[in-house]
């Protein structure tokens, strides 16, 4: 007979669990930051505290693979206790964080000063290193050094950090692809956009739409076919950023059926603007890539049903008012928060019928999780996971206002007065509130703890490796090694 008596620490009880195929009602008690049990109220071990959620949804938190917190460097801004707290008053339970800070993370320096800033972080975390022109010696000690994935800024944007030639990048993903870890790629083509915007300068264009111009969808499709062709020879795993049009959707589509482990994501404003949002906005809708056509709009909403598209991200990517406030759409800093606002604007759609609780729990976190090497141990409401969690009313509207964003030196959006249903209540990362009752938990800062990937090395697929810059120093290919002689 086992006398054993469990206590969990934590149990939601009456809710609905939500999972990517099936939402159930099911309580879930939590232990030592992970989930313990999920099941009928009887079956339930005895608990410290009890919570009722009755006809609350229960989620697992979103996993945005996607923000830029701006410290060290840029904390004007933003820094990682303002991020993180408003990652977790939107449901967002882990982040992934972009290298254009000052310093840009280059090199295991500057990831070390990268870690010592999150500390301070609300939710869970990963880092990404950068991959550039200038640090192709710098990736295996950011590899080994603990980064979680890579980010290639293909374009110009946010930083000013030059686009590595197609040279450089090749080198890098051969470099990267053993490790298994996933490069994110900031999709536009420089010296497309380079071109057009000094001409578009030169004959006096300073409109809001001379953005586009600057950055038409081809710019996206030229960079995404390149860059799936660069992971399809190497085997390096890649991620499409901020998909922006219905163009670009071609090459990731033709890249997954050839077998490249190639992923993509979209943000809100994609999916909820569009060029006709410009003259009401202004300079504010300003981003990289541009908001485009109701017609994209459309084939990005279809291809996220159809998995073309894996996921949301938010690319938050906080300004002041006055950075982004300009009559000459060229000064306007590019991007706007977005971490706090992703989950009630996707629920809204969801509250609309627009797509279903199931598919949003898919792409809001349990794709995240598998591309990024998170799976199984975030990602989803199950026994053993983490107990990374926001409790969502589907009942309850608000209204977005810049003015209560947790970004407070940030507080500009272009979905300013919208009116959204579905809100995040409660977020638990790893069993803990970090927001309750739509309130931050303060004392949460420093929580946060850095990700670990768990798919690594075995499941790595190097392609041509005795084809590679490395080997070819070393010397003549082995196959051409006797003839060589
Ligand atoms: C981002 C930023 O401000 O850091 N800006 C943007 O317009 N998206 C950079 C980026 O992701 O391109
Ligand atoms: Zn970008």
């Amino acid at each position: 007979m086992n006398d054993k008596i469990f206590t969990a620490d934590l149990i939601l009880a009456g809710g609905i669990v939500v999972n990517s195929r099936a939402r159930f009602r099911a309580d879930v008690a939590i232990k030592d930051g992970l989930i313990l049990a999920i099941g009928a109220p009887d079956a339930m071990p005895r608990a410290r505290e009890i919570i009722d959620v009755a006809s609350k949804y229960i989620l697992p938190g979103a996993i945005d693979v996607h923000v830029h917190f701006r410290e060290p460097g840029y904390t004007h801004k933003e820094d990682w206790r303002t991020g993180s707290a408003a990652a977790a008053m939107g449901g967002t339970t882990t982040i992934f964080e972009m290298p254009n800070t000052d310093p840009p993370t280059r090199s295991v320096k500057e990831l070390r000063e990268k870690q010592a800033a999150a500390s301070k972080a609300h939710v869970d975390y990963g880092i990404y290193g950068l991959l550039a022109e200038d640090n192709i010696g710098e990736l295996e000690g950011l590899i080994t050094g603990g980064v979680n994935a890579f980010k290639c800024f293909m374009g110009n944007t946010f930083g000013n950090l030059p686009s590595p030639s197609t040279g450089a990048m090749l080198e890098g993903f051969e470099v990267i692809a053993p490790s298994g870890l996933r490069i994110s790629l900031h999709a536009e083509t420089a010296s497309i956009m380079a071109w057009r915007q000094e001409r578009l300068m030169a004959a006096g264009r300073n409109d809001p739409l001379a953005h586009i111009a600057a950055r038409p969808a081809i710019v996206a499709a030229e960079a995404v076919a390149r860059a799936a062709e660069l992971a399809g020879w190497t085997g390096a795993r890649v991620h499409v950023l901020h998909i922006s049009s219905a163009i670009e959707l071609r090459p990731l589509t033709e890249a997954k059926a050839r077998g490249v482990d190639i992923t993509g994501e979209t943000c809100p404003c994609y999916l909820l603007l569009d060029t006709r949002d410009y003259a009401r906005l202004g300079s504010i809708i300003r981003v990289n890539p541009p908001v485009r056509e109701h017609s994209d709009s459309l084939a990005i909403w279809e291809a996220l049903q159809t998995g073309v598209v894996d996921m949301i991200a938010t690319d938050h990517a906080p300004h002041t008012p006055e950075e982004k406030q300009q009559d000459i759409i060229w000064r306007a800093d590019c991007g706007f928060p977005g971490v706090e606002t992703q989950m009630p604007l996707m629920l809204n759609e969801v509250a609309k019928g627009r797509i279903s609780l199931e598919h949003y729990v898919k792409i809001s976190s349990e794709n995240p999780a598998q591309s990024f090497g998170l799976w199984p141990m975030k990602g989803r409401i199950e026994i053993g996971a983490h107990a990374d969690i926001a409790v969502v009313d589907m009942e309850r509207t608000e209204v977005i206002r810049a003015a209560t964003l947790h970004s407070v030196r940030a507080r500009i959006t272009p979905f300013e007065g919208v009116s959204v249903t579905g809100i995040p209540i409660h977020t638990l990362v790893r069993g803990r509130f970090v927001q309750r009752d739509r309130s931050l938990i303060e004392a949460t800062s420093g929580w946060g703890r850095q990700v670990t990937n768990i798919q690594r090395m075995p499941q790595a697929k190097p392609r041509n490796t005795d084809q590679t810059l490395a080997a070819a120093l070393q010397g003549p290919f082995e196959a051409l090694a006797g003839t060589a002689a």
